[in-house]
């Protein structure tokens, strides 16, 4: 039998960093629990940017669309803020969601309970916080035409357009039902209904899809600013959030605080099932190339470990394995090994990348 096929691309900043430390974890399960993939490595970015002038290559999309499962570990960077928009790193990233139709981005937000303590909220508010955040990722304010920069007059003006077809709200809003059907069995949906109509037409193709197809779930609908405050207030009143890219892109990064730090929050983005099954699929964290600790040997790699769990889940139909590996990053966090992210400034030396790495492959042959 042929090997499950995975394109890694490291990316920008601490992309490559963290990617590193999933290399080895990759091998590690390759090495002890037979599970082999053949592994190809490209540039997506500033990376690709650098080498062909472009952020991502025809070549590489090419080969995106072929793999059972692509990796990504982040992109962008100060050094490219000035390059023209079609060129810019986050370009890249964007026509691999569009061009591979990865239109379910699934963010699991759960917190650890040794990280409970370091949340910027209560401990009591997030402690067994298990939440699933499904953003719509290849519509929207995103890729809506009108766009761009345009004269008017004597000045400037600058144009993006809220657009989505009920297609693409009902392909989305099975995505979280059938989610919550394996979980706690609730969908809150959330957009702005009561100012724009393309969050009128989701609240009602939410609803139909639910009444017609789940009504097993319980479904509750809330406005996206009401929901940004009850994540801060009471985020476990939660179990999947179905809601638009931007939203979800805003919501995602809240619910990374309740987590302890964005360098936890790991995400899968899904798409249509390909001829073997298994959905179309690219893995990354959720957070960027923190240009800030580039370089330094400091990024938490968890977020990208984690991300790599998902696709063992969701590509590869290792749902133990992903168990694995998932216990083994919450055994590393309760010894109290934590990289600078996860420990206040007074808290002692922190772990480096690589000693976070070690230490999680230590906790998976502790597991054997
Ligand atoms: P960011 O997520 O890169 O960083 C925000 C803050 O979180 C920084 O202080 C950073 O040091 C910290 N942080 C993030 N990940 C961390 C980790 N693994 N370990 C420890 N600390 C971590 O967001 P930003 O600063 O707004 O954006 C920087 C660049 O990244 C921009 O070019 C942006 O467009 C890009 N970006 C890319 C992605 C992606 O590739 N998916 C996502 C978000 C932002
Ligand atoms: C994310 C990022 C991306 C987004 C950027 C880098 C294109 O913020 O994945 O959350 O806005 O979707
Ligand atoms: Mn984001």
């Amino acid at each position: 039998m042929t090997n499950p096929t995975l394109l890694i691309l490291p990316g920008d900043g601490i992309g490559p960093e963290v990617m590193a430390e999933v290399r080895r974890i990759i091998d590690w399960f390759g090495a002890k629990r037979g599970l082999a993939f053949d592994v190809t490595e490209d540039l997506v970015g500033g990376a690709a940017y650098d080498v062909h002038g472009v952020p991502l290559s025809d070549e590489t999309m090419a080969k995106a669309q072929e793999v059972d499962a692509v990796l990504l570990g982040a992109v962008g960077g100060p050094q490219y803020d000035t390059l023209d928009f079609s060129l810019k790193p986050e370009r890249g990233l964007l026509r691999l969601r569009k061009e591979m139709d990865l239109f379910a981005n699934l963010r699991p937000a759960q917190c650890f309970d040794a990280l409970a303590d370091f949340s910027s909220l209560k401990p009591e508010v997030v402690a067994g916080l298990d939440i699933m955040i499904v953003r719509e990722l290849t519509s929207g304010v995103y890729f809506g035409e009108p766009r761009g920069i345009f004269e008017e007059g004597n000045e400037r003006v600058g144009i993006n357009t809220q657009r989505y077809t009920e297609s693409e709200i009902d392909r989305v809003a099975r995505a979280a039902f059938e989610l919550a059907k394996k979980r706690a069995g609730k969908v809150c949906s959330m957009e702005k209904a009561n100012v724009m109509e393309s969050g009128i037409l989701w609240r009602e193709v939410v609803q139909k899809v639910h009444d017609e197809s789940y009504p097993e779930v319980e479904l509750s609908h809330m406005y996206a600013d009401a929901g940004g405050m009850q994540l801060c207030r009471w985020p476990k009143q939660f179990d999947v959030i179905v809601t638009d890219n931007l939203f979800g892109d805003l919501l995602s990064d809240v619910a990374a605080m309740l987590t302890g730090s964005l360098g936890m929050l790991p995400s899968a983005s899904l798409g249509a099932p390909m001829a073997n099954g298994r959905p179309k699929a690219l893995y990354e964290p959720v957070h960027g190339s923190a240009p800030d600790i580039a370089g330094q040997g400091k990024a938490n790699p968890c977020a990208c470990i984690l991300s790599f769990a998902m696709a063992l889940r969701y590509s590869f139909d290792q749902g133990d394995e992903a168990t694995r590996l998932e216990k083994a990053v919450e055994t590393v966090l309760a010894d109290g090994v934590r990289t600078a992210d996860l420990m206040q400034a007074e808290g002692g030396a922190p772990a480096s990348t690589r000693q976070m790495g070690d230490a999680v492959l230590a906790a998976l042959d502790a597991s054997l």
